[in-house]
């Protein structure tokens, strides 16, 4: 358990680098496995997911070692075809091992993943798809057994566009005969960074960014490598940080380009947002406009991730905002932490009205989830006095340095 102890009040100003992707950078480590590959990941963030993901190569026998941020993996030689509980819970999204070790080893195990702080959350999609391509499943009280001596090309059409179930059938497909269709594909900026690397292993994928994707056929090879590309939800943290603490920031090393609904939505409060290539520059002072009302969805549309910072960015905003939740439903359990700060807020089912008010008083919060306990630590940037954020690990899951980085922007945040 961590605590962050927060005091509010300080204005950012200067410059921040934004990291490499997680959400980009889990489905390709767990796509090295693939075939036997040493894989160079270049801007590979620092972060306990990262670690798990790792952790999970290594207990299946292959190597991974780091070296300031690259990251080398080895894939062998590896001598297990199963991950259990203890890995599987490190990391919730560690079933997007399942299609890769179906691919290599023809059979896989793993411990039932099971809900998380998000609510339910389901693998029938990613079960579904690797069924369509051929694999016998048996989903037993704590385990999910897979078996399939040969994996076929096949026609998958996904009933919701999730981003996890699309990584598995793109991965798992490249090891089957013949030609895979997926429909309704997750459109997300990771998909195209998982084809890129899917390419660069020797496969044939093409339509990431487009509702079908194509996986035509494999030539494996024996070395790959990958430049992570930026994180879009933490150059959102840094933005909605801004508007919580109030100045004017950088962010180098971005991609604005996947970060639209954002960037409007921060433009609608009244934030100076100005892009260019790879480098977003926002001011805000004193007291925000309200964003109105903020509906996730899929991408294009304003990322799930998202939603919690830029309610922090809205708590002192001169008017009222709702947040409608369309992905996970149990988004807003930073909610209530963030009343304990004065916030107004109410929740219904999947809504939350948020009334902006003068000002938030620091207190004792706990954090409930990686991007809820980012969206406190940003809210207390903008409350007076000390806040304390109870954290079991969820914020290091996602975020790389963020006190050191922030404290380098003014703000006057610590952990211990
Ligand atoms: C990924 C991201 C997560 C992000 C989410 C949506 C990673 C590691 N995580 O999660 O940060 O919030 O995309 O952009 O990349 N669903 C089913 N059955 C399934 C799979 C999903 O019903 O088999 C539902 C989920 O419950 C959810 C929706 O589909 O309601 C979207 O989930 P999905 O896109 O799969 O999210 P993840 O891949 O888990």
């Amino acid at each position: 358990m961590s605590i962050w102890h927060v005091t509010g009040g300080r204005p950012l100003r200067g410059s921040v680098r934004v990291q490499g992707s997680k959400n980009a950078v889990l489905p390709v480590i767990a796509a090295s496995l693939l075939c036997p590959n040493e894989t160079e990941l270049i801007n590979c963030p620092h972060l306990s997911d990262v670690e798990a993901a790792a952790d999970i190569l290594r207990h299946l026998g292959c190597r991974a070692a780091r070296r300031d941020d690259t990251l080398t993996i080895d894939t062998t030689a590896p001598d297990r075809c199963d991950i259990p509980r203890e890995l599987m819970h490190k990391m919730r999204s560690s079933v997007i091992f399942l299609g890769p070790m179906l691919a290599r080893f023809g059979q896989a195990q793993v411990s039932v993943p099971g809900g998380c702080e998000l609510g339910k959350r389901p693998i029938d999609l990613h079960l579904h798809a690797l069924r369509l391509l051929g694999a016998e499943i048996r989903e037993e009280e704590d385990a999910i057994v897979c078996r399939a001596a040969h994996l076929r090309g096949a026609e998958i059409p996904l009933a919701l566009p999730s981003v996890g179930a699309t990584e598995n059938a793109m991965i798992a497909a490249c090891a089957a005969e013949g030609t895979t269709v997926i429909y309704n594909a997750a459109r997300e900026p990771e998909i195209g960074t998982l084809q890129e690397y899917l390419c660069a292993l020797g496969a044939q994928v093409s339509g990431a960014g487009s509702p079908v994707i194509c996986i035509t056929g494999f030539s494996p090879r024996r070395q790959a490598g990958l430049r992570v590309p930026p994180d879009r939800i933490a150059a959102a943290t840094w933005l909605c940080c801004a508007v919580c603490a109030g100045g004017e920031i950088e962010l180098t090393g971005a991609a604005p380009e996947h970060l639209s609904p954002v960037l409007a939505a921060l433009g609608k409060m009244g934030c100076a947002v100005a892009a260019g290539h790879d480098v977003i520059h926002i001011a805000s002072y004193g007291r925000p406009g309200s964003p109105g009302a903020v509906v996730t969805r899929p991408y294009p549309g304003f990322p799930t991730d998202a939603a919690p910072l830029l309610m922090a960015a809205g708590l002192r905003s001169r008017g009222s905002a709702v947040f409608i939740e369309n992905i996970f439903e149990s988004r807003f359990r930073h909610a209530e932490e963030m009343t304990k700060l004065g916030a107004d807020i109410s929740l219904r089912g999947p809504l939350a009205m948020v009334n902006g008010v003068e000002r938030l008083t620091g207190a004792g919060l706990t954090s409930p989830d990686l991007r809820g306990g980012a969206a406190l630590v940003a809210a207390a940037l903008g409350a007076e006095g000390e806040t304390r954020i109870n954290d079991p690990g969820h914020i290091l899951r996602g975020y790389e340095d963020l006190d050191v980085r922030l404290r380098s922007l003014g703000a006057d945040v610590w952990f211990e």
